[in-house]
């Protein structure tokens, strides 16, 4: 079975892309068969794994729209089991030209019905489109990255009606993952304050691990690496391993 998580927020820069990759490569080091589909056409996600401009030619337009199977346009990263879907430039038109589409909202779910894999994580774009309505269609669960910063709550409950919208209209499947705690800054009261008024509000929705502000984390991606390789015994590496140990146990716990 292929769990496919997008991983959401439409507010930018609070480390969905950063979460992306290294939750990514912590499955895939766990021995997990892992595919990071890249739907942001800003490509972060593909940078920070290294793929050149010249490979990302085809990547997740040409596989949504159906013009290049899924061998194709997948590409090996440094890490072994971790196989990313960049995305090409072509994407950056798509959010236009699938709004006069039939069914445009299922492309994605449509195009992966038989792609098999451990995990299918999504990196969604800083925006509720159609780019991202098409990951929560396509995914199971909802994995939201939330920035320990004072608008943050706000951000997370139009997320959270956003989410239940999707679950009513598109997909019934769909529940919430997880909320994980991003750039946590010990040295700042507000990240506290945050962190209790989040979990006040969503209880065991929202992960035991917290991702520390680290410099390492910020650096890895201008290297195409991951931070779990760039520095794996950074503290952003180990807490990226504690949220993949984290998300295996609560699996194990639902399964059982
Ligand atoms: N734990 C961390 N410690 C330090 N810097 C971080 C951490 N997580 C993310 N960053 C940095 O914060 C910035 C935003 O992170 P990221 O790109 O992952 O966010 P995003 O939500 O994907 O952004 P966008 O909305 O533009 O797609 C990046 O420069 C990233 O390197
Ligand atoms: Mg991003």
């Amino acid at each position: 079975m292929t769990k496919i998580i997008a991983i959401a927020n439409q507010k930018g820069g609070v480390g969905k892309t950063t979460t992306a990759v290294n939750l990514a490569t912590a499955m895939a080091a766990i021995q997990k068969k892992v595919l990071l589909i890249d739907l942001d056409p800003q490509g972060n996600a593909s940078t920070g794994l290294g793929v050149a401009y010249t490979d990302r030619t085809q990547g997740t337009y040409e596989f949504m729209v159906g013009s290049c199977a899924l061998s194709r346009a997948i590409k090996k990263t440094v890490v072994p089991n971790l196989f990313v879907m960049p995305a090409s430039e072509e994407l950056r038109g798509a959010e236009i030209e699938f709004v006069t589409e039939k069914n445009r909202e299922v492309i994605l779910k449509t195009a992966l019905e038989s792609a098999e894999f451990d995990y299918i994580y999504i990196d969604c774009p800083p925006a509720m489109g159609i780019l991202t309505l098409n990951a929560l269609v396509a995914a199971q669960s909802v994995l939201i990255p939330l920035q320990c910063e004072y608008y943050a709550l706000e951000g997370l409950s139009q997320l959270l009606k956003t989410i239940k919208i999707v679950n009513e209209n598109f997909n019934p499947r769909l529940s919430l993952e997880g909320v994980i705690l991003t750039m946590f800054d010990s040295r700042n009261s507000l990240s506290a304050s945050v962190e209790k008024d989040v979990r006040s509000h969503l209880g065991d929705k929202v992960y035991t691990t917290v991702i520390p502000r680290n410099v390492r984390v910020s650096e890895a991606p201008s290297h195409g690496l991951p931070a779990m390789i760039y520095d794996f015994k950074s503290s952003g590496a180990q807490a990226y391993m504690r949220l993949a140990t984290e998300i295996l146990k609560k699996e194990e716990k639902v399964e059982a």
